[in-house]
């Protein structure tokens, strides 16, 4: 099998084909497919043929792949434990309807890293599609090795070894969920420079997202001007693509080097059933479960 390689843009993302990765591929196969996610950040692979399993072993060739986060009281969809569910469906089959659950899902919808918000960081994130929508319902991506490298010479010099505040349910705010700064201030937040050493490419890569807070050292309205203007920097169309899936259709990105949002739909309309692994930084060391440890923490604070 020879893999090809299609660029979706000039610098950033790419299309892979010509793979059958429902089954374990060679160590030279293996490396080709890491490299071409450390060049290009994103890529996309259609018609998979890909099932939970066969998701979850595929995916073991990046790194640890993380435990999904479980919650009290709400049963998992999937028997592989490092899924997470990134549907807007029940464990029948329904839409969900809970608008606290919608509004927990709108955050999707704002720019963000996977697992910012965690003191330890994720890498790849590999989306796959078990059912779309008969709309559009695309991934958005962002290139934010390129936004760095394109940024004036006195905006690297103002952002060089500073240093942000990630919390997840900052972005549930900023999306409309109802919780308050002082609830935020109990919740856990993590530490994450704002520019990023990619080591996978050699290069530099901003890391930002609206589940960064504030910026240590700075006035909370000075650090979100900063945050804000370094987000909107990142996300214009000339660092953006987007990618629309099929059933069996997945996206990978690296999270060290990219932002992504969820496209717009009527999610109340129309089931989109995605699934998701999430590939643990290399090198860091974290408890197992360190995901379900961080929600469980954050509820107890919602729930006083
Ligand atoms: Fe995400």
């Amino acid at each position: 099998m020879t893999i090809t390689i299609t660029p979706l843009s000039t610098r950033f993302g790419a299309e892979i084909s010509g793979l059958d990765i429902t089954r374990p591929l060679d160590l030279a196969t293996n490396a080709k497919i890491r490299a071409a996610q450390d060049r290009w950040g994103v890529t996309v692979w259609r018609d998979t043929g890909l099932t939970d399993a066969s998701h979850v072993a595929f995916s073991r060739l990046f790194g640890l792949v993380e435990l999904a986060p479980r919650h009290q009281g709400k049963p998992p969809r999937f028997s592989e434990p490092e899924l997470f569910d990134a549907s807007n469906i029940d464990a029948d089959g329904h839409i969900i309807d809970n608008a606290m659950r919608r509004l927990i899902n709108a955050g999707n919808r704002l720019w963000h890293i996977d697992s910012s918000y965690m003191n330890v960081r994720s890498a790849q994130s590999l989306l796959l599609c078990h059912a779309a929508p008969p709309v559009p319902a695309p991934t958005l991506f962002a290139d934010t090795r390129s936004a760095y490298d394109d940024l004036p010479q006195a905006m690297k010099a103002r952002i060089e070894g500073l240093t942000a505040r990630h919390c997840y349910f900052y972005s549930r705010m900023k999306a409309g969920y109802p919780t308050s700064e002082e609830e935020l201030d109990r919740m856990p937040h993590a530490q994450q420079p704002l520019v990023m050493e990619h080591r996978a490419s050699g290069r530099r890569a901003l890391y930002l997202g609206n589940h960064a807070r504030d910026i240590v050292g700075m006035t909370r309205e000075d650090g979100r001007a900063l945050i804000d203007e370094l987000n909107t920097w990142t996300t214009q169309d000339r660092y953006v693509i987007e990618v629309d899936y099929s059933t069996g259709d997945m996206s990978i990105w690296d999270n060290l080097c990219t932002m992504h949002r969820a496209g717009d739909f009527d999610d109340t309309a129309y089931a989109r059933d995605m699934r998701r692994t999430t590939i643990r930084e290399a090198g860091v060391a974290a408890a197992e479960d360190h995901f379900t440890t961080m929600f469980a923490a954050s509820k107890r604070v919602a729930e006083g």
